[in-house]
């Protein structure tokens, strides 16, 4: 692809998020990596929806300016965007939205870790919640870094959601992905609480995602557990290190239980 066509597509994708309710207003931002001193990023403060070639503005790996037109500056989030790229050199494209359902749990404080659907399973595995920072400081990308080693999608909390991938369009269907699962698991907990998947359920659905060879950081082939046809937790991403399924965690749910029967729940 030549530069003004990826341009091209960050403005499709831009309409995309803007058209699909994923974005209000100014909302979001873009970025895809040319190589690794250049990356095209939307600007600051414009619409995603109603974007042109010439909104692109190119920045190098510390997020400064090498070409922007007039009038227009890199995303105030661009730190977020280079963060993303410097810890994860598989990464090609960015994608920053604020999607209804996936925003609301971000602000609720809840995780989107329960397996309830093949596809959300296989394909997202689980997004946690990165803690709060101020927009356009270091402490989002303080706050994300640490999941980026285990997930391809996190909630910023009080915010929004960050999605990142191979290519501009698997970042993009990651976010759509993530927005709809979100969107599966309020309604199922509006009709009193979704039936999960069983551990068994989740391994076998692991291992189809192993067959299929599919890329980016997944439990199925992060979790020690998961890996050895053991319990894992699924919401642990890979992050536990193979604990989650141990002896602490059974004890922990058992503690919990009888915490909870003992508060008449
Ligand atoms: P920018 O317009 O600066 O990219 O910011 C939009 C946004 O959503 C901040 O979180």
């Amino acid at each position: 692809m030549t530069e003004y066509e990826i341009k091209k597509q960050i403005c499709e994708i831009g309409k995309r998020i803007y058209d699909h309710g994923m974005v209000a207003s100014n909302d979001g931002n873009i970025s895809v990596k040319i190589n690794d001193n250049e990356f095209l990023c939307t600007p600051t403060g414009v619409s995603k929806g109603f974007m042109t070639p010439e909104y692109i503005c190119k920045v190098d790996a510390n997020g400064k300016v090498i070409q922007a037109n007039e009038g227009f500056k890199p995303s105030s989030e661009i730190k977020m965007h280079m963060r993303v790229y410097k810890e994860r050199p598989d990464v090609k494209a960015v994608v920053h939205a604020h999607p209804l359902y996936a925003t609301s749990f971000a602000i609720a404080g809840i995780p989107l870790t329960e397996p309830i659907m093949p596809e959300a399973v296989i394909a997202l595995g689980c997004v946690p919640i990165a803690e709060y920072g101020t927009p356009s400081t270091e402490e989002i990308p303080d706050a994300v870094s640490k999941y980026l080693q285990y997930y391809d999608a996190v909630l910023l909390a009080n915010h929004g959601a960050l999605s990142f991938s191979d290519s501009l369009l698997n970042a993009y269907h990651k976010m759509e992905s993530l927005e709809f699962y979100a969107q599966l698991l309020y309604q199922s907990k509006m009709l009193g609480g979704p039936k999960q998947l069983s551990d068994s359920q989740v391994q076998r659905l692991y291992e189809i995602r192993r067959q299929f060879g599919l890329k980016g950081k997944h439990p199925a082939d992060l979790c020690p557990n998961a890996k050895a046809g053991k319990p894992s937790c699924h919401s642990c991403g890979g992050s536990c290190g193979g604990s989650c399924g141990s002896d602490d965690s059974d004890l922990i749910a058992e503690i919990t239980k009888k915490v909870l029967a003992a508060m008449g729940k």
